[in-house]
């Protein structure tokens, strides 16, 4: 946790969810406005699909509402795609850009990554930015490296603390049940936050930076307290209401 920074247990719901689901949803609601979470921020970003009926059905609340992808251009000709202000019209504040999955799928490169950052941060969404390395790459002790150098180039031009958020992702981490340890965990947050500051400015101090990759209940005690971890990205946990909230509950 970083002093004087307000945490953010960011849920992460991929291509899961239908109309049905708007149920947990609202059970994250009612207990984000129960102050269940303590004094950490609640978002959930469900498939675009659910974010209109959801930002209606959460409207005056404390949970926050996020989508999963921008396209980088605010309109045209891109068939199948969704630009940020077209996520920021159907009500959600955040979108989550770069992460592993459509690095890795969508061949997403860093610099199309900080294009849609920027794209979003232009229609008035908070960007949260996603790194991280491979399995290889811990393996051949590049971590840190790797995670520095797609910050460097994903971040978005004129982002601050309050329109940018980090998430470190280990892809290896990511639905597998395996997790860093937490020393292992720090030092790449150390990194992150060396960088941020170096290229942002003191400001850059209360940015915050997300782990992600199998957070649980079991573990999210041990990561989420940690010096420079100021909140998760959640996957699969995050799909129902109560495991999510019991890795909320870790800043109660
Ligand atoms: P996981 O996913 O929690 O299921 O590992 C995290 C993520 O991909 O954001």
């Amino acid at each position: 946790m970083t002093p004087g920074v307000r945490p953010l247990v960011a849920g992460n719901w991929k291509m899961n969810g239908l109309s049905a689901s708007l149920g947990e949803i609202e059970a994250m609601r009612l207990a984000a406005d129960a102050g269940e979470a303590g004094e950490a921020e609640l978002l959930v970003c469900p498939p675009a699909t659910l974010l209109a009926q959801a930002a209606w059905n959460i409207r005056g609340g404390k949970l926050s509402l996020g989508a999963q992808d921008c396209h980088p251009q605010p309109s045209g000709a891109f068939t199948g795609d969704i630009s940020a202000a077209m996520l920021k019209d159907a009500g959600a504040t955040y979108v989550i850009v770069g992460h592993s999955e459509r690095r890795t799928l969508h061949h997403e490169t860093d610099e199309l990554v900080r294009a849609k950052a920027e794209a979003a941060l232009k229609a008035g969404l908070v960007a949260i930015v996603c790194v991280g390395e491979s399995h290889a790459e811990r393996q051949a002790g590049e971590q840190a490296a790797v995670v520095i150098r797609q910050l460097r180039r994903s971040l978005p031009a004129g982002g601050n603390s309050e329109t940018v958020v980090i998430a470190y992702e280990p892809v290896w981490a990511i639905g597998t049940g395996l997790t860093p340890t937490p020393g292992d965990v720090t030092v790449i947050h150390n990194f992150i936050r060396a960088l941020l500051v170096e290229v942002g400015g003191p400001h850059a101090a209360k940015t915050r930076i997300l782990y992600g990759g199998s957070v649980k209940p079991s573990n999210c005690g041990d990561l989420l307290t940690l010096d420079n971890v100021d909140g998760a990205l959640v996957g699969g946990a995050s799909l129902k209401a109560a495991e999510f909230l019991a890795i909320a509950a870790a800043y109660r």
